[in-house]
């Protein structure tokens, strides 16, 4: 374990039983239908990789990068892109693919975004859930793990872009990110 985790929350192999879960679920959901699956990037590039391996069926896939909170720590509320898709999602099933919904504003927007943009169906699927944390409605369509209220990284999940490599989930030890 790394030296900066004070504890693991969840393991390895349980995010990986885990992604066969959800893979066969959505292999069932999407049986058919083609369906563009979107990364938000940054933090969902480890669980893109490990879901898209899990699902059986034909699909698309692209990249958007977006950023609510900026250089600060409370969401702005507005979203920017920082990277756009590079394909039209007009009539397409889109499966959006999210490492954690914390207040939902990322998502209410990307929702938002892509109906706007005329997608036939917007479904969400994420690895974890801070349903604590929420300040909009916003629900995800299929959901790995809840977390707790703490302070986590790992799996995609960064503190200032360090941690993201972490096989696991782990919480952070305090003194990291008080100093
Ligand atoms: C994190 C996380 C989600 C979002 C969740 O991304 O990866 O995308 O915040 O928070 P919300 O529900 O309050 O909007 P972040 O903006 O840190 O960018 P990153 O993915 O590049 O780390
Ligand atoms: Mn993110
Ligand atoms: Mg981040």
């Amino acid at each position: 374990m790394q030296n900066d985790i004070q504890e693991i929350l969840i393991t390895e192999e349980e995010i990986h039983a885990k992604i066969k879960e959800l893979g066969s679920k959505l292999s069932a959901e999407y049986e058919g239908r083609n369906p563009l699956v979107i990364c938000v990037l940054k933090g969902a590039f480890i669980f893109m990789a490990d879901l898209v391996k899990s699902i059986t069926v034909p699909l698309e896939l692209d990249f958007m990068a977006v950023s609510s909170y900026g250089a600060s720590t409370k969401s702005s509320g507005v979203v920017k892109i920082i990277k756009d898709l590079d394909a039209s999602v007009e009539g397409r099933d889109v499966l959006i693919v999210e490492d954690i919904i914390d207040s939902g504003l990322t998502l209410s927007h990307l929702i938002e975004l892509l109906k706007s943009r005329k997608a036939n169906t917007v479904r969400v699927v994420t690895l974890f859930d801070k349903p604590a944390r929420r300040t909009v409605d916003l629900q995800a369509d299929y959901t790995g793990f809840v977390l707790p209220d703490a302070f986590v990284v790992g799996y995609g999940l960064d503190y200032a872009e360090h941690y993201r490599n972490l096989p696991y989930i782990g919480i952070l030890k305090p003194e990291i990110y008080s100093s």
